[in-house]
C-alpha cells in the first residue's frame, strides 16, 4: 500500500505540480485551506503533509500541532517563501520534520518524504565491502565512548545513516539533529544553546537549546562546516568542558550531550580557508569516520539494490524485480550522488517500469536526468580506469579522466549541462560532475564559461 501525503496548498496550479511530483511514490489528497486540511486529517490515514504556511483561512503553523496530536508519526514538510527562515524554524519547533523554500525542487520532493518516512520503516545499514565493514566495526567500538565523532564523506554516502547507527549502538536516550546550513549566527546560537527571556527583541520567553534537550542523548550536527565561526568557538568550549552559556544567561549550564558532526566538505580545506576553526577540527578529528564514495566500493551496490527493492515492494504493494544486466550496469556506474542517487534511480525506475527494472530503462533515465548520455557512459566506464582514478583520490576528475576519449566540445557541453541542472551552483555542479570545485573553476576559465 502506498503511503498517503496530504497536500495543503491554496494555489491549485502548485498543488497539481506537487501531486504530479509525489504521485509515483505516494497516494495524494489535496486541501486548499486549513479547514479542508483538518477534515482530511480526521477522515483519512495521512502519513505525511506538505504544508504551505500562508493559507486563505489562517497560518499553516496552526495545523502542525493539531496534526501531530492526531497522528504523532505524521511527517510534516512545510513550504515557505524565500527569506522566511524564521517561520520554518518555528514550524520545526512545533514538530515539522523539514522545510522547503520556494521555488520547490520538484525532483527532490518525493525523496524528502521518503527520507523521513523511511525512519519508521528501515534504518538497516547494509554493506559487503571491506571498507564499510571496517567503518562499522570501528563505529561499534567507539559508539559507547563519551567522545565526539566526526563523519566525513561525499553527499549521499550515508553519513546520516551512520550517525543514527552510532546513536543506536550507544544506548543513549534522545537523538536530536540539526542541519547547520543556512542559519544565521543568532539563530544557531539560540537553537543550540537556548536563550533567556528578554535577551533580544522577540525573545518573549526563555527557551532551552538543543544541547540541553540532548542531555543524556546524541546531538547530531549536520553540515558542520556551515556553522558560523563564533558558534564554533562556543561548541569547542562545550566539547572541552561540557558547559555552555545560553544567550543572555548569567550562569553556565551543563549537559553531557554526545556530539556527532558530519560534513561533505573537505574539512582540511575549510580550515585553510578560515571557514572552520582549526582547534575545533583537531578536537573533532580524533575520532573521524570517513565513508568512501560508492564508486570506490562497488561490492556494496548489490546488497543496497536488494534492500531498496524490498522497501519498494513494501511501499508500492507490488512485485519489483531487476535484471542481472541492470545490476551489472549499476555496479559499473560512477554514482556522483552515491547511495542517494542509486536509491532515487531505483525509486523512479520501479514506479515507472511496471515492476521490472531493465538496463535499457536505467540507461535511458540517466540520459534524461542531469547526466547526458556521454556522462553516463563515461561514468559507467569509470572502473576500467580504476587505478588511475584511485591514485587521484578525492579530487579525481572522474569525469575528466575519461574525457581523453571525448572532445573538448563534449566536455564543455557536460559542464554547461551540469551548471544548468544545478541552477549555476558551482559547488553542486562540481559534485554532479564528480570533480573538485577547483577543477571545475579551472575548466570554466579554460572554456571561457565565466
Ligand atoms: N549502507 C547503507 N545501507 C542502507 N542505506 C544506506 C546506506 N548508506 C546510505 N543509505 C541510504 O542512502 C540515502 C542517503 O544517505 P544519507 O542521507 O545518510 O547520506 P549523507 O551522507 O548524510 O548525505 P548528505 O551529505 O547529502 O547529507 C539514505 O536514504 C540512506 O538511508
Ligand atoms: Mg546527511
Amino acid at each position: 500500500m502506498k503511503k498517503t501525503i496530504l497536500i495543503v496548498e491554496d494555489s491549485q496550479k502548485l498543488a497539481d505540480l506537487f501531486e504530479q511530483a509525489l504521485s509515483p511514490m505516494y497516494s495524494t489528497i489535496q486541501a486548499g485551506n486549513l479547514k479542508a486540511a483538518q477534515n482530511a486529517i480526521n477522515s483519512h490515514e495521512v502519513h505525511g503533509i506538505l504544508l504551505d504556511i500562508q493559507l486563505p483561512d489562517g497560518s499553516g503553523l496552526d495545523l502542525i500541532s493539531a496534526a501531530k496530536q492526531k497522528r504523532p508519526e505524521c511527517v510534516i514538510v512545510v513550504v515557505t517563501a524565500f527569506g522566511t527562515i524564521q517561520l520554518a524554524v518555528e514550524a520545526m519547533r512545533l514538530g515539522a520534520a523539514d522545510f522547503l523554500e520556494k521555488p520547490v525542487d520538484m525532483e527532490a520532493l518525493p525523496r524528502i518524504f521518503a527520507k523521513h518516512l523511511d525512519l519508521f520503516d528501515t534504518d538497516e545499514l547494509v554493506f559487503a565491502s571491506k571498507a564499510m565493514a571496517e567503518i562499522v566495526a570501528t563505529a561499534r567500538r567507539i559508539a559507547t565512548l563519551p567522545f565526539p565523532i566526526l563523519i566525513t564523506g561525499e553527499t549521499g554516502v550515508g553519513k546520516d545513516m551512520l550517525a543514527r547507527f552510532l546513536h543506536r549502538c550507544s544506548q543513549r536516550r534522545a537523538f536530536i539533529a540539526l542541519n547547520c546550513a543556512n542559519l544565521t549566527q543568532e539563530l544557531t546560537d539560540s537553537i543550540l544553546f537556548g536563550h533567556i527571556k528578554g535577551s533580544f527583541t522577540g525573545a518573549t520567553e526563555t527557551k532551552e537549546g538543543l544541547v540541553f534537550q540532548a542531555n543524556g542523548g546524541t546531538l547530531f550536527l549536520d553540515e558542520l562546516c556551515e556553522l558560523p565561526l563564533p558558534i564554533q568557538a562556543k561548541l569547542l568550549r562545550f566539547l572541552d568542558s561540557g558547559h555552555y552559556l545560553p544567550i543572555g544567561g548569567q550562569k553556565e549550564l551543563k549537559s553531557d550531550a554526545r556530539i556527532i558532526a558530519a560534513t561533505n566538505q573537505d574539512v582540511k580545506r575549510a580550515v585553510e580557508e578560515g571557514r572552520m576553526r582549526q582547534d575545533l577540527y583537531y578536537r573533532l578529528a580524533v575520532m573521524t569516520l570517513e565513508i568512501p564514495p560508492l564508486r570506490k566500493r562497488p561490492e556494496d551496490i548489490r546488497p543496497l539494490i536488494q534492500l531498496r527493492l524490498a522497501h519498494l515492494r513494501r511501499i508500492l504493494g507490488q512485485p519489483v524485480e531487476i535484471t542481472e544486466e541492470a545490476v551489472q550496469f549499476l555496479m559499473s556506474y560512477g554514482f556522483p550522488g552515491n547511495v542517494r542517487e542509486l536509491f532515487n534511480l531505483l525509486d523512479r525506475a520501479a514506479a515507472m517500469s511496471c515492476g521490472r527494472i531493465s538496463h535499457d530503462f536505467l540507461a535511458g533515465q540517466l540520459k534524461r536526468s542531469g547526466h547526458s548520455g556521454q556522462q553516463a557512459e563515461l561514468l559507467a566506464n569509470s572502473d576500467q580506469d580504476n587505478t588511475e582514478t584511485e591514485a587521484k583520490a578525492m579530487t579525481s576528475p572522474l569525469l575528466f579522466s575519461h574525457t581523453r576519449k571525448a572532445t573538448e566540445e563534449q566536455e564543455k557541453r557536460l559542464i554547461q549541462e551540469a551548471l544548468a541542472a544545478t541552477r549555476y551552483n558551482k559547488t553542486a555542479a562540481a559534485k554532479l560532475l564528480g570533480v573538485s570545485y577547483k577543477t571545475l573553476l579551472n575548466k570554466l576559465k579554460r572554456y571561457a564559461l565565466i
